[in-house]
């Protein structure tokens, strides 16, 4: 069962994220990331900031893995996901750029993509910790409803429904790529352990079905049920369709802290 955790709110939620990532770079200084994007992981990027200017941690040698990029973007343009990993991630942070990858989004490169995207994670010996957002749809990374759960990284068709939630990052809905190349759910459960965030009523019922089931692969979120390591931080919003949420916070109460998360 996914741990639940339910936090005041999103720099509540980041400030116990970023803790969980700090001391994976402490215990283990070449750790492998897996980077989200989109607004949910903002804060857990701010807050570890925050920390390593506060209290600094040798992070040269971390290493990201981005969870997807839109397909047919020009380069350089602000709302890839190469840009934004690069401004929200690897700058904020003080990574080495040539560490921290995202898939390869060029339409003349799609063939071969997926497949170079997941022997490099393979490469790296596997991501440790997965930051994942949720979409309304249910998605993880972009794994629109329908998706395999076997699926590795490949290029997905947006839902319409995605591609409207997107369009605040772009100048115009029309503008929203109508492809993405995304790890895959498959891939996904590779990482060892997989921390997904969740704030807003709008998050609630993506978030129930993702946690209480059932598994289904119209419920993409749903395969977290699949893996041993799951900690989905949530706040009130987020939790509010949860018909256990009372024995999430009982268990998480008398969770002794010497475990993290
Ligand atoms: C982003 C990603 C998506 C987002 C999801 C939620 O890399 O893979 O699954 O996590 O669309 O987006 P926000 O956080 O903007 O609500």
């Amino acid at each position: 069962m996914a741990e639940v955790v339910v936090v005041g709110g999103a720099s509540e939620g980041g400030d116990l994220v970023a803790r969980a990532i700090r001391d994976l770079i402490a215990s283990r200084p070449d750790a492998v990331l897996g980077l989200a994007t989109g607004s949910t992981p903002l804060p857990v990027y701010a807050s570890l900031a925050v920390s390593l200017r506060e209290d600094p941690l040798d992070v040269s040698r971390v290493r990201g893995f981005s969870l997807d990029e839109y397909v047919g973007l020009p380069e350089g343009h602000p709302e890839s996901y190469r840009s934004v990993i690069t401004r929200d991630v690897v700058e904020l942070l003080g990574l080495a750029p040539d560490n921290v990858l995202v898939p390869n989004g060029d339409p003349g490169a799609l063939q071969t993509a997926g497949e170079d995207y997941e022997r490099a994670i393979l490469a790296a010996g596997g991501v440790d910790l997965q930051i994942l957002g949720i979409g309304r749809t249910g998605h993880l990374g972009f794994n629109e409803p329908g998706s395999s759960f076997a699926s590795m990284t490949r290029v997905k068709t947006l839902t319409p429904e995605t591609r409207r939630d997107n369009a605040r990052f772009f100048d115009s809905p029309s503008d929203v790529p109508v492809h993405c190349i995304t790890q895959g759910l498959g891939t996904i459960l590779r990482a060892r352990h997989l921390v997904l965030l969740a704030c807003g009523e709008e998050k609630a019922e993506a978030v129930a079905a993702a946690v209480e089931g059932p598994l289904t692969a119209q419920r993409p979120g749903s395969i977290i049920a699949l893996h041993p390591h799951v900690t989905v931080v949530v706040d009130e919003a987020a939790a509010s369709r949860l018909d256990n949420l009372a024995y999430y916070r009982y268990a998480y109460a008398n969770k002794p802290r010497w475990q993290g998360i």
